[in-house]
């Protein structure tokens, strides 16, 4: 293995995703609690999400999304080094859903490992893929973040319930030959002092899934938005700052933003710090709902599919969560 970082950068060699065909609108949610449509749109920006089948679990979605981004980089299971999967909802506590996510690709050669980060995990294993790369450990990486959270809703809790969704996507990475391509820099931030604003308090080992545990449902997503909210539009504000300054670039020579999607409030707010018009920033929310660690990467996989993100282009990928942890990733197409 060689060590040191080395003049190399990391591109993203390839992109896909995977949404679960059920869909679940904002009209269905209005009969299941007291919510309305237009509460959820002018709040959230959100008007319909997926919700995985029963017998689908995060590696199965994973593994599709992973598929689709081997497709698109033209290599092969057989190719990888390494396989990292960014989740909250794992479809165990062990093995890993990335070692399921290898075994269902047959990528024999790769190390497989997860990464939890909630909603900015996908940042960081984008961070820890293009470190690996850079380094000379590995030459090709998977990464993939994926998430079946609809099974760790509360559906009596209007708070929550509304927000959440299902789906994965994923990055090929690989060393760029040309030096202005590729991962320019990440930034990766967490204040645990914020933990208890966003978790599920129960089901592991803090507080073991007792009957009395799932029943108060103590082991399902609980927020406090309004609060989460505000400080998710500093942190990102802050760290956008950071990415500038840490390339020399202005607001106008970023190309496109990627941000996580939670909330099109808070995706307005970015966009507004980077004075980026809305045609620039890919949006998601509506469709998808908050998928945490899936959300870049299938707002990415989208943008790339759809033609939008061409070679060359500065993308900006951001990202806010449970932690509280937030990050970017800046990329040259
Ligand atoms: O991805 C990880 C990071 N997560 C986020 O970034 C999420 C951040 N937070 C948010 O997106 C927003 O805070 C929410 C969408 C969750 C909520 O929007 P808000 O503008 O912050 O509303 P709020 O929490 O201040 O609630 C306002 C009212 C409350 O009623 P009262 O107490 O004012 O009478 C809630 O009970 O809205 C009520 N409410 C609802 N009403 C209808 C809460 N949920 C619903 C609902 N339908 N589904």
């Amino acid at each position: 293995m060689k060590t040191g970082i080395m003049d190399v950068r990391t591109r993203i060699a390839g992109t896909g995703s995977y949404l679960p065909d059920k869909i679940l609108t904002n009209f269905d949610l209005e009969k299941m609690v007291d919510t309305t449509d237009e509460w959820i749109v002018s709040r959230s920006g959100i008007r319909e999400r997926r919700v995985a089948a029963a017998e689908q679990a995060t590696s199965d979605l994973a593994t599709e999304a992973g598929r689709n981004a081997l497709e698109m980089a033209a290599i092969g299971p057989e190719d990888l080094d390494l396989i990292i999967v960014a989740t909250l909802t794992p479809d165990h506590f062990f093995p890993s859903t990335a070692g399921l996510v290898q075994r269902n690709l047959g990528a024999t050669r790769a190390a497989a490992f997860d990464l939890e980060a909630a909603c900015t995990g996908f940042i960081y294993a984008l961070t820890v893929g293009d470190l690996f790369i850079r380094s000379g450990s590995f030459r090709t990486v998977l990464v993939i973040g994926a998430e079946v959270l609809t099974r760790f809703i509360d559906w009596e809790d209007r708070n929550t319930c509304v927000l959440f969704g299902d789906g994965a996507g994923a990055a090929v990475m690989k060393p760029s030959d040309d030096p202005g391509q590729g991962i320019l820099s990440t930034h990766l931030h967490s204040d645990g002092r914020l933990a208890d604003m966003l978790m599920a308090p129960g089901g592991a080992s803090r507080m073991p899934p007792t009957h009395e545990v799932v029943e108060k449902k103590l082991n399902t997503v609980k927020m406090r938005g309004n609060e989460v909210f505000k400080i998710a539009v500093t942190k990102l504000s802050e760290v956008v700052d950071e990415v500038l300054q840490a390339n020399g670039l202005r607001e106008d020579e970023i190309d496109f933003l990627v941000p996580h999607q939670a909330n099109l409030r808070i995706i307005q707010a970015t966009a507004r710090k980077l004075r980026m018009p809305m045609e620039k920033v890919i949006v998601t929310v509506d469709r998808h709902g908050n998928t945490s660690a899936a959300s870049v990467p299938l707002a990415l996989d989208e943008a790339v599919r759809g033609g939008r993100i061409k070679r060359g282009d500065r993308v900006l990928l951001e990202a806010f969560g449970g932690g509280l942890t937030w990050g970017a990733a800046l990329v040259r197409w």
